[in-house]
């Protein structure tokens, strides 16, 4: 059987949980979108939180509810999915790039110090969407700090990153950041199928949020519904329908021991890797929920066979992935050459990590892995 780098676990009371709401409960703007809001909101100690139908949407509101607008800055780290950006270039934003580092494949903070110091005030950006890449928190105090200097918002994209830590908080209580979004998609941490969370501590942003996510309807409790509604703001659908919020809520009650699992995986991995060939994500401020396993390839030769490598793994059954291709090469967005970013462009790689591993899936992984490195070093 083929081993893919990430899979779904669906577990019987999750089944359950979706059956009870499609048989029994309403299906959109029931009572269980609430709870799996207020459940996620104390998993990580968030003072807020609004989910909706997928992590994109989240970022589209994360974006308006900070007063992006046509000709505004956003920068971000190339190493992500361009969905983190997506939505920024739909309102007409511009966006830069900042290089990631060697040792979480995070935005490199010194980088974005200097890149900072060296921009025209008019050039400065008014959001930084900082990525938690494959499940390692950036170094948001630094970060932060910044903020206050130059005078930008931050955007936590930790759609990988559900689960972990930084410092003592939780990824998503925002101690270091505007908002915080989260997705839910099949091969998430959690899952509801697609969907996605917010997070965030101001009160003021939690309320557009909710407003956007309903098309802008400000609802009059007193009054009968139909006659009081009032739309007061160009809104959207972006809501999160009962049975998917069923499921993620029943995912999210296994969380710990989920992310215990990656975490073991993560460590037999790391036990069983050679430091001489292959380097691996570290952070001595963030514990990982290890969304993604990736490894980089540190010898010239490796370098040079990784295809071979994927597909020596691959006629084994076993399917590893890249994650990403610098954004900025997608969209035409722009020409750029930033170093670290394009050596991990040449030599990074994607191991398995999902719950439906077991020890012999690890071993046979490895084994297999070891073999192609010492056929293609
Ligand atoms: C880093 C990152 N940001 C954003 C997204 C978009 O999430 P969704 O698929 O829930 O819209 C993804 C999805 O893979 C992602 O990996």
């Amino acid at each position: 059987m083929l081993i893919s780098y990430s899979k779904q676990k669906i577990y019987n009371e999750d089944i359950k949980a979706v059956l009870d709401v499609i048989k029994k409960k309403k299906l959109t703007q029931g009572e269980i979108t609430p709870v799996f809001e207020n459940n996620l909101k104390k998993k990580v100690r968030a003072k807020y939180c609004a989910v909706v139908n997928s992590c994109t949407s989240a970022l589209f509101l994360a974006y308006i509810s900070l007063g992006l607008k046509k000709d505004d800055i956003v920068w971000t780290s190339p190493i992500t999915f361009i969905a983190s950006i997506n939505p920024a270039i739909h309102l007409g934003a511009k966006v830069d790039f900042v290089d990631i580092n060697e040792f979480d494949f995070n935005l490199d903070v010194n980088k974005l110090e200097k890149k900072l110091k060296n921009t025209k005030k008019k050039f400065l950006p008014k959001i930084i969407t900082v990525v938690n890449f494959a499940g390692f928190s950036s170094d948001l105090k630094r970060i932060k700090n910044l903020s206050k200097k130059y005078n930008f918002k931050i955007i936590e994209d930790s759609c990988h990153s559900l689960g972990a830590e930084y410092l003592n908080s939780k990824v998503g209580s925002c101690n270091y950041s505007d908002i915080n979004v989260f997705s839910f998609h099949a091969i998430k941490n959690i899952t509801s199928g697609e969907g996605g969370a917010l997070t965030c501590k101001s009160k003021k942003i939690f309320n557009m949020i909710n407003l956007l996510r309903n098309h802008g309807i400000k609802k009059n409790s007193q009054k009968n519904y139909f006659f009081s509604y009032k739309s007061i703001i160009p809104g959207f659908n972006f809501r999160m329908t009962e049975f998917q919020a069923a499921l993620g809520n029943s995912q999210l009650r296994k969380l710990d021991n989920f992310i215990k699992k990656r975490r073991k995986i993560a460590e037999y991995y790391k036990k069983n890797l050679n430091p001489d060939f292959v380097s691996i994500q570290d952070s001595k401020k963030s514990k990982s929920s290890y969304h993604l396993f990736v490894i980089r390839l540190r010898t010239t030769k490796l370098i040079k066979n990784r295809k071979k490598i994927f597909e020596y793994m691959k006629k084994r059954n076993i399917l590893l992935g890249y994650h990403y291709i610098p954004v900025y090469k997608h969209l035409n967005l722009k020409k750029l050459y930033l170093d670290v970013t394009e050596q991990y462009h040449k030599d990074a790689l994607t191991l398995p990590m999902h719950l439906n591993l077991n020890y012999f899936d690890c071993k046979k992984i490895i084994t297999n892995l070891n073999e192609a490195i010492k056929k293609y070093c």
